[in-house]
């Protein structure tokens, strides 16, 4: 069943759950925004993945508020229809519950409808403070990327007891939907059958409400890491380089540009 061909708002996006299958995919410019809205996808994540996929750092760590801000404004000028959430980057939330709703308040002033944070029982005091202050939240829990160095790289979690506390906690705060990250297909299956909030799965098995996946990974773009769980749907960045050679081949040959290309 595709998404309705209107503004999908929080509660639209919760009450899919059951109904649909939500497709959710990252995006980080203008463009990448048009062609996702216009795709049909439910959702948009101005992920913080933007630290490994358009910065080239190693993890998302490095990536400020005001660089998010920044991706956050460039997408919600390409978004017509999806529901736009916004990644709190790493220590624009760990601080305080009152950090949280400060930063996460600003994000809905650039043109998210909501925020997206990473962690389950430790972080419920600021998902509940934001949700106080009418900011909706998607929590995220199992592989958290912000805890990279806490779990000594980004690996699958299997701590099940941990992954379904997490979950409750999470819910309990009041978090519209539920980010769940590299964790088996069974536990994955638990822990949405333990919640009545959608779950989003990124590695995470068929069993969740929905799936994301980040734009490069979907597209064939990057290469930096190839997670198992990643499906690529293309091949853009063979055919981008493709396409670059014949340019450079044909400027270099004096095949371009060609008379239609000039002014008379
Ligand atoms: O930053 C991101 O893109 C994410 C998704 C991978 C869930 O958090």
């Amino acid at each position: 069943m595709t998404a309705p061909n209107k503004p999908i708002t929080v509660p639209d996006f919760h009450a899919a759950r059951g109904v649909r299958k939500l497709a959710v995919v990252t995006a980080y410019d203008f463009t990448s925004a048009v062609i996702a809205d216009a795709a049909g996808v439910d959702a948009i994540l101005v992920g913080d993945s933007l630290g490994m996929v358009v910065q080239g750092h190693g993890t998302s760590l490095p990536v400020s508020m005001a660089e998010m801000l920044y991706h956050l404004r460039c997408v919600r000028r390409g978004t017509k229809r999806a529901l736009i959430v916004a990644d709190l980057p790493f220590l624009s939330y760990q601080v305080s519950p009152r950090q949280a709703v400060k930063n996460a308040g600003k994000m809905l002033k650039a043109g998210a409808h909501a925020v997206k944070l990473e962690g389950g029982e430790r972080m419920a005091d600021a998902i509940a403070a934001c949700v106080r202050a009418d900011i909706p939240v998607m929590g995220h829990i199992g592989l958290t990327p912000q805890s990279v160095h806490r779990m000594g790289g980004f690996k699958v979690q299997r701590d099940a007891e941990e992954l379904l506390a997490d979950a409750k906690a999470v819910q309990a705060a009041g978090a519209f939907s539920l980010v769940v990250e590299g964790v088996p297909t069974e536990l994955g299956a638990k822990v949405t059958s333990a919640v009545n909030i959608p779950t989003i799965g990124i590695g995470a098995g068929p069993h969740c409400d929905g799936q994301v996946l980040v734009w490069h990974d979907l597209l064939g773009l990057y290469d930096g890491l190839r997670p198992k769980f990643v499906k690529r749907y293309a091949e853009l960045g063979a055919l981008a380089t493709d396409a670059v050679a014949k340019y450079c081949d044909e400027v270099r040959t004096g095949v371009f540009p060609a008379a239609e290309h000039g002014f008379k």
